[in-house]
């Protein structure tokens, strides 16, 4: 039997807020939103069955402010035209066993859908794949306003907390990438420039919820792109996030840029950016927050014990068994396995975990998303139907 005392061990955030355990769900865009920005009962029950299954906080990936710069159709859009009794559903659901549902600001900036937005980034680029506007500095203005205004609504719709989403090159990645940001003003240049937006987001979040209500960042430790952000710049951002009001580091990394590695392809047998965090936890008193490549209960807690980070992210573990948490708990073994995929085509994998989540919302008993071709056809086909709606929802 292996020792599995520190990864159930209560964590106390600096807010006060406590957390169960050790684990939480990282965050995974569902695609399972109507295409009106609101949940379905498949996203719901999903969000159910991972609360019952043991973890202690589940982050709802890439929840829009607007519905502008959305990164999916199928992503929640939070904002004042929103039915706030769809999302209490949701927040209660979530949020049974003692789970903190929190939901990830997202913007997703010069990524954002193309047939759904025409996407603005820090800067304009024209690159094969990726072709976007300037922000103004108007419009900049307004973003940590808009994530303040959902965050303060996330909170009163009974959600327990929220993540800035400043990783893999959306939008605050944008901005701290010298790939994507080449402004001349007070946003771009050095890395005290780059990070200031996000620093304004923190700021403007943390004064519309309060003390007390959670707040994460998630970082990319590199973007893994040569001229990208780099391991240092990164450790500079997270020594300035050390004095700021957030409750939690989520250290990730890669970027959906033409061509480069995403956070859910890195090498090697163990968790991505356990190195990273080493250097990390020099810097800063916050707790942190490790996401990428943990497969098993052992990786989990000789993380957490010893004393690198916090908290473990799991994202496809937990697409592959929601009930990860318990089962590890239980000294359940041996662990489920993880798919091999050889030769996946460029988005394949992503499209399979989302079809994965899709059978877990509708509570399948055996598992038959198909293979890569399979899973990318039906998730292409679903965008496509909630494009329609989102089109005929949302006025442009
Ligand atoms: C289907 C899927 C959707 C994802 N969507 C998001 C997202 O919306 N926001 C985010 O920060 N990361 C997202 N990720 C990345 C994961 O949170 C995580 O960083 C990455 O998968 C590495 O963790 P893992 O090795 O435990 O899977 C997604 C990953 C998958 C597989």
């Amino acid at each position: 039997m292996q020792q599995h005392g520190t990864l159930f061990k209560t964590l106390q955030l600096p807010c006060g807020v406590v957390l169960k355990n050790r684990i939480a769900k990282s965050a995974m865009s569902d695609s399972l939103s109507d295409g009106t920005g609101h949940p379905t009962s498949e996203q719901i029950r999903l969000y159910q069955r991972w609360a019952e299954g043991g973890l202690a906080v589940s982050i709802i990936g890439e929840v829009q402010g607007s519905s502008n710069y959305a990164e999916k159709p199928g992503n929640l859009v939070l904002n004042a035209a929103s039915d706030l009794a769809q999302f209490r559903e949701l927040a209660k659901r979530g949020s049974e066993n003692d789970t903190l549902l929190w939901l990830q600001l997202g913007h997703a900036g010069a990524l954002a859908y193309q047939p759904t937005s025409n996407p603005k980034g820090p800067s304009a680029l024209d690159l094969l794949g990726l072709s976007c506007a300037a922000l103004t500095k108007d419009e900049i203005h307004q973003i940590p306003l808009e994530f303040a205004r959902t965050a303060k609504l996330a909170q009163q719709a009974g959600f327990s907390g929220v993540q800035i989403h400043a990783a893999h090159g959306f939008l605050l990645s944008q901005f701290l990438s010298p790939l994507f940001n080449k402004r001349g003003d007070e946003y771009g240049g050095t890395i005290a420039n780059r990070m200031k937006l996000l620093l304004a987001s923190i700021e403007a979040t943390r004064a519309a919820v309060g003390p007390n209500f959670p707040i994460a960042v998630k970082l990319n430790s590199s973007d893994q792109l040569v001229g990208g952000l780099d391991a240092e710049e990164a450790l500079k951002v997270v020594a300035a996030l050390d004095g700021s009001s957030v409750d939690l580091i989520d250290i990730s990394g890669g970027t959906y840029f033409p061509g480069a590695k995403s956070a859910n392809d890195g090498a090697g047998r163990g968790p991505y950016f356990i190195e990273f965090a080493k250097s990390a936890r020099a810097l800063t008193t916050k707790p942190l927050m490790l996401t990428g490549g943990f497969k098993t209960r052992a990786q989990a807690e000789e993380a957490v014990a010893s004393g690198v980070v916090d908290v473990v992210g799991l994202a496809r573990a937990l697409a592959l068994e929601p009930a990860r948490p318990n089962l590890w708990m239980a000294d359940q073994t041996p662990e489920p396995a993880f798919p091999r995929f050889s030769e996946a085509p460029e988005g394949g994998i992503t499209a399979w975990y989302t079809m994965r989540l899709t059978e877990i919302g509708a509570d399948n008993k055996t598992s038959d998303v198909g293979d890569l071709e399979q899973a990318i056809r039906d998730y292409e086909a679903r965008d496509q139907t909630r494009t329609e709606v989102w089109l005929r929802h949302f006025p442009n």
